[in-house]
């Protein structure tokens, strides 16, 4: 049986394990103002960085079908350790498009690299996936990909904490290693470290040097989904902005006073769900 078409007023479903995918919201937002967007972050079961491909792809299968049951035209997996473990699985099993982060971001490193070497910060599960090795490998056949897992900077993000003292050390342990390699771009591997940007440059400039460029893959992303939404005939059209609707598996009320730090707007209005 045929499924019936996708309908472009539909909202698009944004998923992470918690707070950092509303990077990508935000940059969503400014790509594409006219489409309406439901967000769920998995607040109760983040983080999943720290864990297994297999525990990964089963609680994104769960945040992915809850999306699909509120409608949604097409999914973005804000969530770089979800890209880089679960999107086939993800398309295998559900029958509308599934969209993600790492290829937009291993895109723009290709793009920013003169000297062909390409230092990658993200989550344990995301390095341990070799993701970004092969996203990049698919772009090029020169560069060189250095993966460095970077977990403190999550809790970091989660507490506000992004400049200052530890945040600085935290950057400086994380990005010797790289420097070491002799790479010319930092990419932002993970929906949390954005939000550590001023403090990752500050200290990327100094270990690497004053050329280096740090990219992520919030931008690359909204403006892929904008691309394919056009290509499919599934934009919305532009007659009235927009909707963000905020869901969560746990604690709504820290997670909408936190919301607009990554967002960039007010997000009070949270709901939570069981999955
Ligand atoms: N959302 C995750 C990522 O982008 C970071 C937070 C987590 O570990 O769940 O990899």
């Amino acid at each position: 049986m045929t499924a019936p078409p996708l309908d472009p007023s539909a909202p698009l479903g944004v998923f992470d394990s918690g707070l950092g995918g509303l990077t990508v919201v935000r940059a969503l937002r400014e790509v594409l103002p006219e489409e309406s967007i439901v967000y769920l972050g998995d607040t109760a079961r983040v983080p999943y960085g720290t864990k297994g491909p297999d525990t990964v792809v089963k609680y994104a299968l769960g945040c992915s079908k809850a999306l699909v049951a509120r409608g949604v035209k097409a999914i973005v997996i804000a969530c770089n350790t979800v890209s880089a473990v679960a999107p086939e699985r993800l398309r295998i099993e559900l029958d509308l498009p599934i969209l993600s982060v790492i290829e937009p971001g291993a895109r723009a490193a290709v793009a920013a690299t003169t000297r062909h070497r390409i230092g990658v910060l993200a989550t344990a599960g995301t390095i341990a996936s070799g993701a970004y090795p092969r996203a990049v490998g698919t772009l090029s056949t020169r560069a060189e990909t250095f993966g460095q897992a970077a977990p403190l900077f999550v809790p970091l993000a989660e507490e506000g904490w992004t400049e200052g003292d530890v945040p600085r050390l935290a950057a400086e342990r994380y990005l010797a290693p790289l420097a070491a390699k002799g790479v010319d771009v930092v990419v932002l591997g993970c929906t949390h470290y954005p939000l550590l940007r001023p403090t990752i440059e500050e200290v990327a400039r100094r270990l690497i040097g004053p050329h280096v460029a740090v990219v992520d893959s919030a931008h690359a992303t909204a403006e892929d989904t904008a691309s394919f939404l056009r290509e499919r005939g599934l934009a919305r059209r532009k007659e009235s902005p927009g909707t963000v609707k905020l869901l969560v598996t746990d604690m709504p009320r820290s997670f909408a006073d936190q919301a607009a730090r990554f967002l960039g707007e007010d997000a009070h209005d949270v709901h939570a769900i069981d999955l």
